[in-house]
Order: C-alpha cells, then sequence, then structure tokens
C-alpha cells in the first residue's frame, strides 16, 4: 500500500488535478502542523498536508500572527489551507488572499469543537446551521480560483448525526472534496471515531472523501481505507511524534534510529521558523519524537533544559553514546 499510486481526483477548477501518490494525509492540527512540520510529514511520505486553522478575520485585518501561518514553500505542495469563520463576506474575502498565494487548495473548518470557535458560530457549530454553512461554501467557491473543501464532523451528539446531510449540502453548494471525522462536537477528541458514519458519507455524494479519526498506525489506516470506501485517510494525533507512519513504517525503536529524523526536524525549523519561536516549537515536537523510549523521561528532561538549538544536537547526540 505505501507505494501505491491513488488518484485522488479533486476536480480541480481550470481542470486542474490533485495527484496524491498515497492515500495517507496530514490533518491541520492548530499549533502542531506548522511548515517544519508539514515539510518532515511530506518528506516521509504524506500525500498532502493541511495547515492549521486560519482565522478569516485575523485575514482580514493582515494581522502578523496570522499571516505567519501562511508561510509555504513549493516542497510541500500539495498543501492546502484550512480557514475558519462564520462570516460568508469575510471567508470569501480571505479565501481570495489564498488565492494569490501557491497553495493547491481551502478548507474549510466546519468541525472545530472548541469553545471560543463555536461560540461564535463558526467551526462544527456550522454543523447546526446549515444555511450559514451553505452560505460560506457558496461565497469561498465563488471567489476562489482553488479548489474548496469542507471538514465536519458526524454530527452534534448522538442523537444529531446528520453528516450524510451536510455532506449533500456542501457538495451541491460546490464543495470539491470533504473530510469527515468520525467524531460529533459532544465526543470533542474522545471516544471513538465511528467509521460507519465516514462510509456512509462516502456512499452519499460523488466528491473525493478523506475519513479521519483513530488511525495511530499505517496498517489501521490500510483497513480504514479499504472499509469505508474512501478515497484517502486523515491522520492527526498518530502523525504527532510518529510522522513515521506516512514511510509505512513502524516508529523506531531505540534513538539512534530516530535521530536522522529528529536532526532533519531541528533543520526545517531553524530554516522556517522565525528565530523567537524556534526553540519552543522543537522542545514541543521533540519531547513526543521522544515518546515510547526506554529512558524517554529522561532524555525529555535533558533536551527540555538545553537552551538552544546546538545545545539540543549535542544532547541528542550524548544520548545515543
Ligand atoms: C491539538 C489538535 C489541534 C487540532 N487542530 C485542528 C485544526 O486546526 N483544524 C481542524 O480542522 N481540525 C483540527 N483538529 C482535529 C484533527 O484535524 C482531527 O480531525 C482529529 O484530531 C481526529 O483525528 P485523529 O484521531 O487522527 O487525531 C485538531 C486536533 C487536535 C488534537
Amino acid at each position: 500500500m505505501p507505494n501505491q499510486t491513488r488518484d485522488l481526483a479533486i476536480s480541480f477548477l481550470a481542470n486542474r488535478q490533485l495527484r496524491l501518490n498515497t492515500p495517507f494525509v496530514l490533518a491541520p492540527l492548530a499549533g502542531y502542523t506548522d511548515l517544519p512540520f508539514r515539510l518532515l510529514c511530506r518528506e516521509q511520505g504524506a500525500a498532502l498536508v493541511f495547515t492549521e486553522m486560519v482565522s478569516s478575520h485575523g485575514l482580514q485585518q493582515a494581522q502578523r500572527r496570522t499571516l505567519a501561518m501562511l508561510n509555504s514553500v513549493a516542497a510541500e505542495r500539495p498543501v492546502i489551507v484550512q480557514l475558519f469563520g462564520a462570516d460568508p463576506e469575510v471567508m470569501a474575502a480571505a479565501a481570495a488572499k489564498v488565492c494569490a498565494l501557491p497553495v493547491d487548495g481551502i478548507d474549510l473548518n466546519m468541525g472545530c469543537p472548541v469553545r471560543k470557535v463555536v461560540k461564535r458560530g463558526a467551526g462544527v457549530a456550522l454543523m447546526r446551521s446549515s444555511d450559514t454553512a451553505r452560505a460560506i461554501i457558496r461565497a469561498v467557491c465563488a471567489a476562489s480560483s482553488l479548489p474548496v473543501s469542507v471538514k465536519f464532523r458526524s454530527g452534534w451528539d448522538a442523537e444529531q448525526i446528520n453528516a450524510v446531510a451536510f455532506a449533500q449540502m456542501a457538495e451541491e453548494a460546490g464543495a470539491a472534496l470533504l473530510t469527515v471525522h468520525g467524531r460529533t462536537w459532544a465526543q470533542a477528541f474522545g471516544g471513538r471515531a465511528d467509521w460507519q458514519v465516514v462510509a456512509a458519507v462516502k456512499q452519499a455524494v460523488g466528491v473525493p472523501v478523506i475519513g479521519n479519526g483513530d488511525i495511530g498506525t499505517h496498517a489501521e489506516g490500510c483497513q480504514r481505507l479499504a472499509a469505508s470506501g474512501c478515497d484517502a485517510v486523515m491522520v492527526g494525533r498518530g502523525a504527532l511524534g510518529n510522522p513515521w507512519l506516512f514511510a509505512g513504517r513502524e516508529r523506531p525503536h531505540n534513538l539512534i534510529e530516530r535521530l536522522p529524523l529528529l536532526h532533519r526536524y531541528l533543520e526545517l525549523c531553524e530554516r522556517h521558523l522565525p528565530v523567537e519561536r524556534v526553540l519552543f516549537r522543537i522542545k514541543c515536537q521533540v519531547n513526543r519524537l521522544l515518546g515510547g523510549l526506554p529512558g524517554a523521561a529522561q532524555f525529555r528532561q535533558q533536551v527540555l533544559a538545553c537552551p538552544s538549538t546546538v545545545d539540543i544536537r549535542r544532547c541528542l547526540d550524548s544520548l545515543c553514546c
């Protein structure tokens, strides 16, 4: 399966097609899927990467931190920029800005369960306001020269599973690709993802569908893909600390074998992040990349105490001796 070539035929406007050479896709993860991590996952074999969610209001106001989230380089493509917001006009204006960038698509976040997002009618709240969701998708499609995708959940709670109707609405409104996370708002990130709902969405629409939820290994991804009939699977938490998953490999069981990827990640952070953020980001990810190793707690303590990336490099090398 790792080398299988699949056409995820996202029907781009202007007849462009997004060809994915594996069916494994990196999820948008706020606070994690910045440019260095996306590049790392692409190098391991992720076929497509999503940015973390970007505020449409932040883009409208050209906020410095929001604009920085749009940083991209050719090597990470194909990449899809994810936007969130609840106002069709603001979302359309943000999409128009994204279209000026060398990226491959725009994703609309209709699944985020975080309180401050939902309170403003954005994220998964849109699954309870189909009319607004439809207006956003239509407005963004009209303003965008890029294909538009929508990421949503199975529904609001166990009594309100509306993913199939929502998917049909999104397709009819112009979405070229759908991603379904098989959890409800009420589940947030707990419980188990319901892949029956994911499979039902795939059956109900003509556009490509990416299934998402609880994929922790490459083998699980292959099983989900086959059982759901989805066009691709999206990996979120399973990729944190384990980008090897995209290569179809098990996470190495010793530090020496993990070291090349750790060093590569440091290099990518130094190259692509502003100096003031490098150390913090590296420490977050290295913490996870050391997970599961014998002696991991001690390794972590030593890495977290390092005052610079040079020291982190030395520390990692010394831990291998
Ligand atoms: C820390 C964290 C941040 C996330 N940020 C986003 C985000 O920015 N946009 C989004 O659509 N989903 C976001 N998600 C949801 C994931 O993309 C994914 O749908 C969810 O984690 C289920 O997949 P998994 O079981 O493979 O992790 C986030 C999840 C986590 C745990």
